[in-house]
């Protein structure tokens, strides 16, 4: 795993951005993985600035999201759908037939995970996947359990997991329970990986990553297997190890 430390949080979007722009510029029609959550808004103001500027162009781009909670109505604020076409989506020239990210809403949850597989192979597979990191070390919906070698699946969400998303909502009881989520096998399939820790509430999971070895109780440890990973941190997530 390859580490980049910003001084702060503009300069992680910065660096960040850059990638995203640079693996765009190299293959126009690249096929994007991308993350939510407050750490990758940042990165999307940039890449809307670039776009807007003319420097980016995303008018062949195809991205997938890694997950979304379940249930959830797409225009409900709080549901990833609702969040990219805010922090992204509408500020860029992607085709929104181009734009895949699970639907909350289905009844048969296996199915829709079936066809988001189906669809990321059928793409010729994800170029560049960006993620951001939990305090328990998930990655996606990703959470520390056992067995980590699933494709897109439904998945229960742990108490940690939906106190620290609660700020986002009303409150903890309105937090979906489960979601959809790419699962570490999907994630583990990309070309490129980029794993955005911003702040000193990630220093403690970061550490661990950089230090520890490969176990399922960090999810995000299983990306040590992989061949291309960057992680972009701030000086608050990094105690240097
Ligand atoms: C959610 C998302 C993850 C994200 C995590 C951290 O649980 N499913 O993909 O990495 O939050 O979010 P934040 O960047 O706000 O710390």
């Amino acid at each position: 795993m390859r580490i980049i430390v910003c001084d702060d949080y503009d300069g992680l979007s910065l660096t960040a951005a850059k990638m995203i722009a640079s693996q765009i510029l190299l293959k126009p029609n690249s096929v994007l993985g991308l993350a939510t959550g407050s750490t990758p808004v940042g990165t999307y103001n940039i890449l809307m600035k670039m776009y807007a500027d003319g420097e980016t162009d995303f008018k062949d781009v195809l991205t997938f999201n890694l997950d979304e909670y379940y249930p959830i109505r797409d225009d409900n604020p709080q549901s990833y759908h609702y969040f990219m076409k805010e922090h992204l989506f509408s500020k860029i020239n992607i085709n929104p037939s181009n734009v895949h990210i699970l639907n909350g809403t289905v009844t048969d949850a296996a199915a829709e995970c079936k066809t988001f597989e189906r669809l990321i192979k059928k793409s010729g597979g994800i170029d560049l996947q960006l993620l951001g990191i939990g305090k328990n070390g998930h990655i996606g919906f990703n959470e520390p359990e056992a067995n980590l070698n699933a494709g897109t699946h439904l998945t229960k969400l742990t108490q940690s997991t939906i106190e620290a998303n609660s700020r986002f909502f009303e409150n903890v009881d309105d937090v979906p329970t489960h979601a959809l989520t790419m699962g570490i096998a999907t994630i583990l399939r990309s070309k490129k990986i980029v794993l955005l820790a911003s702040g000193e509430e990630k220093q403690h999971i970061i550490s661990s990553l950089l230090e520890g070895g490969i176990s399922t109780a960090i999810p995000a440890t299983m990306l040590k297997v992989h061949p291309d990973v960057t992680i972009i941190c701030d000086r608050a997530a990094y105690k240097g190890v």
